[in-house]
């Protein structure tokens, strides 16, 4: 579903990624770790299309960096779910409103809308949050918000960069669990993180990442 074939991704300074090949299944759940700057990033923003391989490709379901065309972006986006490690919402906009955004874009109707948004709360366990903004939320819940906000879109995999980086070790775990469980409903999981210690007893796939360099 995921595969990068010979992938090298350089910034200006020469730091990113270095001939880099793997393939990830759907279903799968994969945890890259790696200290900070190693590359980790990179990789996924390789993943979502928002930079391109300067050699080898990446392909992503059935999109291939090296063909995709600028319109195609957003299918790819629709079918792929995004947590940055800082929840990008929008204080304007109640939880429910931000929640619902990707599927108002799809143009998708307002009934499915609210039946698609209610059920991914519930299953997240912050319908009390829905009418509240993202202001009056902590940063955990609103880590769990921007992760309801990929969710809606049923994607075939959610990337999530520093899921818990901000948070508690208790809402650490919640916040694997909740992954975890959306990995056991068939959505495949890659996630990004330098807290080893976090995730090393929990049965994930491991991908070691130092220096733009990933070893299986
Ligand atoms: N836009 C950019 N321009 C130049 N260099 C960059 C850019 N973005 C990242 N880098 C460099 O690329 C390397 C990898 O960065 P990346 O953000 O992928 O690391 P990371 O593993 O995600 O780190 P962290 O754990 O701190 O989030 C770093 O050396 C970084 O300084
Ligand atoms: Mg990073």
């Amino acid at each position: 579903m995921i595969h990068f074939k010979k992938v090298l991704f350089e910034f200006n300074n020469g730091s990113g990624i270095k001939d880099t090949s793997f393939n990830i299944e759907s279903g799968e759940y994969v945890c890259i770790i790696g200290p900070t700057g190693a590359g980790k990033t990179t990789l996924l923003k390789l993943i979502y299309m928002d930079i391109f391989p300067q050699k080898g490709e990446v392909i992503v379901d059935k999109y291939n960096s090296k063909k995709i065309k600028n319109k195609e972006i957003a299918n790819l986006r629709r079918n792929v779910g995004m947590v940055f490690q800082n929840p990008e919402l929008l204080n304007d906009r109640s939880v429910f409103e931000n929640i619902s955004i990707p599927l108002h874009i799809q143009g998708l109707g307002l009934k499915y809308i609210k039946n698609q948004v209610n059920e991914v709360l519930s299953k997240l366990g912050i319908e009390d949050k829905k009418n509240h903004f993202p202001n009056q939320c902590s940063g955990g819940e609103q880590q769990i918000i921007s992760l309801a906000r990929e969710l809606v879109k049923n994607p075939i995999v959610i990337l999530a960069d520093e899921p818990t980086g901000n948070l508690d070790p208790a809402s650490s775990l919640k916040v694997l669990r909740m992954l975890e469980e959306i990995n056991n409903e068939g959505t495949a999981v890659l996630m990004a993180t330098h807290n080893f210690t976090l995730v090393e007893d929990r049965g994930y796939q491991f991908m070691q990442i130092k220096e733009g360099e990933v070893t299986l």
